[in-house]
């Protein structure tokens, strides 16, 4: 009865509180981390870095013996650096009542060096401070490059000469942009192999780090009924769909050079796609999974103009509320062809997924903000059913969707009958809901990030043959829509986006909802 209810409750979540703190604490009590946040006056460092180092913190997932350094040209004391990060504090930790003490605690560890990122005596003042800190024991030292990629090469140059710990490890981890297109991001990959080894090179994905991304790999590969599935005679299309209800305001310098593709589609989605798409991997260890992905990147078909549709979000405005369209933002030119929207459907040219479309969608400024992948079944052969469902078969269709963010959940459409006399039926879902039965929060993707690069943990990073893999994919086509000035089709903010898109998803019968 309730007894048992509670006594499962209990069990559950200690294996739950278990499996989240298995990291903890594992660095030896000898040894001693410093972290450098690079460019730490920067929106990320604020919006990310610092909460996420502070939540760690808080749930002792840092070492006993650790330091926290800003980095950048700014100048700011050490009282200066504390305040910002105390005023700009926004992680899931801020609501506990403990947090003031711990926050109190997680501040005097942290430091601030202002410096040019390409002179080595300032990096070599940086070094002495770290060394005060760290004493005699094994130093590791993390730097998070949270500055404009012109200047990755420069600080990976000045640290590794200048500030590498002489006893323990170094580590980098690198932000995106990197690169532009095939040949920019290789002239990046040779830059910083300059200096450093692939181990030493930590390049984020940050969707890579979610729970439900994480989770992708769990659900195939630990149940039975998933993999023998997944695969070309099932899978009739696969959706990876990332929409956001807010535009690029405060963005859009960068955004303007980018454009949807670069940034979104070629990271993330494409990301999730090979993990989504590989082989089973030998282990769950870095190398054999990254390896497998290379491999199904290497399958896919190279993007061609007619597989994409670009759009651009316009104004909107019904007397009451109003929103600028891309253009109007002052820091991207009036007649801007940068794509807030894309469609892309991709192929796989190997056994398993032969002729099964790929859609990939990105956009900003659409009515909901939704990540999600979305994989839609073959109906069952046969019609012994089919036509209780009435005219849409789509109906029919077993679905089975990861919503990534927000409201994380995995459900899978099933059909069944309606209850009653006669024989109707129904598409139903069957539907794990997170928050429902784990109601503790999810650590944000940064979190796990750090703690990951912390541990040494690389799967969840992106190795440069992969990075080199994606590229090729993208690369021609998007010198092709430069070349060719390909005008994205306007669509309204608060919409589904263009309509190509549904022309799109018709030609390859992909169901988009
Ligand atoms: P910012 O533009 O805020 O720059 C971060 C810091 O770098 C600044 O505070 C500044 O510090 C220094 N900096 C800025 N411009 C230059 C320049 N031209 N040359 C040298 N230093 C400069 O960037 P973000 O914090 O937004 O992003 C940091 C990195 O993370 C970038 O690579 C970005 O692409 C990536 N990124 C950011 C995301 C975000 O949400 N903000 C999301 C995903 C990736 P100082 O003047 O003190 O040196
Ligand atoms: C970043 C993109 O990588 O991801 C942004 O540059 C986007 O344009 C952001 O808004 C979305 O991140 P999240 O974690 O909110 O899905």
């Amino acid at each position: 009865g309730l007894a048992g209810n509670s006594l499962a409750k209990e069990h559950v979540e200690t294996q739950f509180k278990e499996e989240y703190f298995h990291f903890s604490n594992t660095e030896n009590a000898e040894s001693t981390l410093s972290i450098i946040v690079m460019g730490a006056s920067g929106d990320l460092a604020r919006k990310k870095i610092f909460p996420a180092l502070f939540a760690l913190f808080y749930e002792d997932h840092l070492p006993e013996s650790f330091t926290v350094f800003g980095y950048g040209r700014h100048e700011m004391s050490d009282v200066e650096l504390r305040n910002m990060i105390c005023r700009t504090l926004t992680c899931r930790i801020d609501q506990r009542e403990s947090c003031h003490v711990k926050m109190d605690e997680f501040l005097k560890r942290c430091f601030y060096h202002s410096g040019q990122y390409s002179s080595e005596e300032h990096f070599s003042e940086l070094d002495n401070k770290l060394k005060e800190k760290e004493g005699q024991r094994l130093s590791n030292r993390l730097f998070y490059l949270s500055v404009p990629p012109s200047v990755f090469v420069d600080v990976v140059r000045c640290a590794k000469r200048c500030t590498s710990s002489e006893n323990g490890w170094t580590r980098f981890i690198v932000e995106k942009p990197f690169g532009h297109d095939s040949e920019s991001s290789r002239d990046l990959t040779k830059s910083l192999k300059q200096y450093l080894t692939e181990e030493q090179i930590f390049r984020i994905d940050h969707h890579l780090n979610k729970e439900l991304v994480e989770n992708l790999l769990v659900l195939r590969f630990s149940n039975i009924f998933f993999e023998p599935l997944w695969y070309r005679n099932y899978i009739r299309n696969v959706q990876l769909i990332f929409s956001e209800d807010f535009g690029t305001e405060g963005q859009g310098r960068y955004f303007d050079n980018y454009g949807i593709i670069r940034d979104i589609i070629q990271n993330h989605l494409l990301q999730i796609l090979a993990l989504f798409a590989m082989e089973t991997p030998v282990s769950l260890n870095a190398e054999d999974i990254r390896n497998e992905k290379v491999k199904v990147l290497h399958s896919m078909r190279t993007l061609r103009l007619e597989d994409v549709v670009l759009g651009q979000y316009k104004g909107f405005s019904d007397g009451s509320t109003s929103y600028p369209a891309y253009a109007d933002d002052p820091a991207v030119p009036n007649n801007s062809l940068t794509p807030t929207f894309a469609a892309a459907t991709f192929f796989i040219n190997n056994a398993r997924w032969d002729g099964v479309p790929f859609l990939l969608v990105a956009g900003k400024a659409l009515h909901s903000r939704r990540a999600e992948i979305r994989v839609q079944f073959r109906h069952v052969p046969g019609n012994l059913y089919n036509q209780k469902f009435g005219t849409d078969l789509d109906k029919a269709t077993n679905e089975l969707v990861l919503r990534v963010q927000p409201d994380e959940a995995i459900y899978l459409k099933i059909n069944k009958k309606v209850p009653g006399l006669g024989m109707r039926l129904d598409s139903s879902d069957l539907n794990f809901l997170h928050r429902a039965r784990y109601p503790r929060e999810i650590p944000d993707a940064y979190e796990r990030l750090l703690l990951d690069s912390i541990e040494g943990e690389q799967h969840l990073f992106i190795r440069s043959d992969e990075l080199d893999a994606v590229w090729s994919l993208f690369s021609p086509l998007l010198k092709e829509l430069e070349e060719k000035k390909v005008a994205p089709e306007l669509y309204r903010c608060g919409s589904g986006g263009p309509i190509g898109l549904h022309y799109l998803a018709a030609k390859h019968n992909v169901h988009y909802t």
